[in-house]
């Protein structure tokens, strides 16, 4: 079993990596292979809406988003970490996942999910409560903690010093750890997969 966990700062080794790494090593404790991915510093494009992505399954953008879409079926769980910025996620992570979900929500179907977000002071829920939204929305169930998945830091060491954020990021991991192994057993005992209709869209239009 392998976790892929996003790091969407433009900090590699920041505050978002450091909730990252300890989310990864409790995963790691219970021989669950983990991926930290950096989304780096380059300006990311944004969703134009051109749907080319519904006909192909990649996006018109061919950079990290479909390189990332091109290995989603080697990852069983997505961790997605976000620096708090004006009290929502950063706008390069927000760029990314929202062309990597457009192009390829129907491959995360299943996958459990939890996003953790790092903050100096304030705004740490609102950008938790919107990265949850993809989950929520992809057929994702969402993995918990005994917190909202928060760290508050402006330096990594002080996310260190953070005793109960770090706590919260290892109880993630314990329960993402039991879950892929839940949803493991189900499947080799034979528990069916959930069956979806075929999708109605609804548009409100007066
Ligand atoms: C543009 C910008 C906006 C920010 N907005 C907030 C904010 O609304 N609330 C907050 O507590 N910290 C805010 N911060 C601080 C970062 O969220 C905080 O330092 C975070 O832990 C950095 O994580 P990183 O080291 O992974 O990049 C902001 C930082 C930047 C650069």
């Amino acid at each position: 079993m392998k976790v892929l966990l996003i790091n969407g700062s433009p900090h590699a080794k920041g505050c978002t990596y450091t909730a990252l790494n300890e989310v990864a090593g409790g995963l790691e404790r219970h021989g669950i292979q983990t991926e930290i991915l950096h989304i780096g510093t380059q300006p990311m494009a944004g969703c134009i809406a051109c749907r080319r992505c519904r006909e192909t399954g990649l996006c018109v953008y061919d950079d990290l988003v479909n390189a990332t879409l091109g290995r989603i079926h080697d990852f069983d769980g997505l961790v997605i970490g976000s620096p708090v910025y004006y009290a929502g996620p950063n706008g390069q992570l927000l760029s990314f996942l929202d062309r990597l979900f457009y192009a390829g929500s129907r491959h995360m179907a299943g996958k459990p999910g939890a996003s953790v977000v790092s903050c100096r002071r304030g705004g740490a829920t609102a950008a938790f409560d919107r990265l949850n939204k993809y989950f929520t929305i992809a057929n994702m169930p969402v993995v918990p903690s005994r917190y909202w998945n928060q760290v508050h830091g402006n330096q990594p060491e002080e996310v260190l010093q953070d005793a109960e954020g770090l706590q919260i990021m290892r109880t993630l991991a314990e329960n993402m750890a039991w879950l892929l192994k839940c949803i493991e057993a189900g499947r080799q005992s034979g528990v069916p997969e959930p069956v979806y209709e075929p999708r109605v869209n609804t548009n409100f239009i007066r």
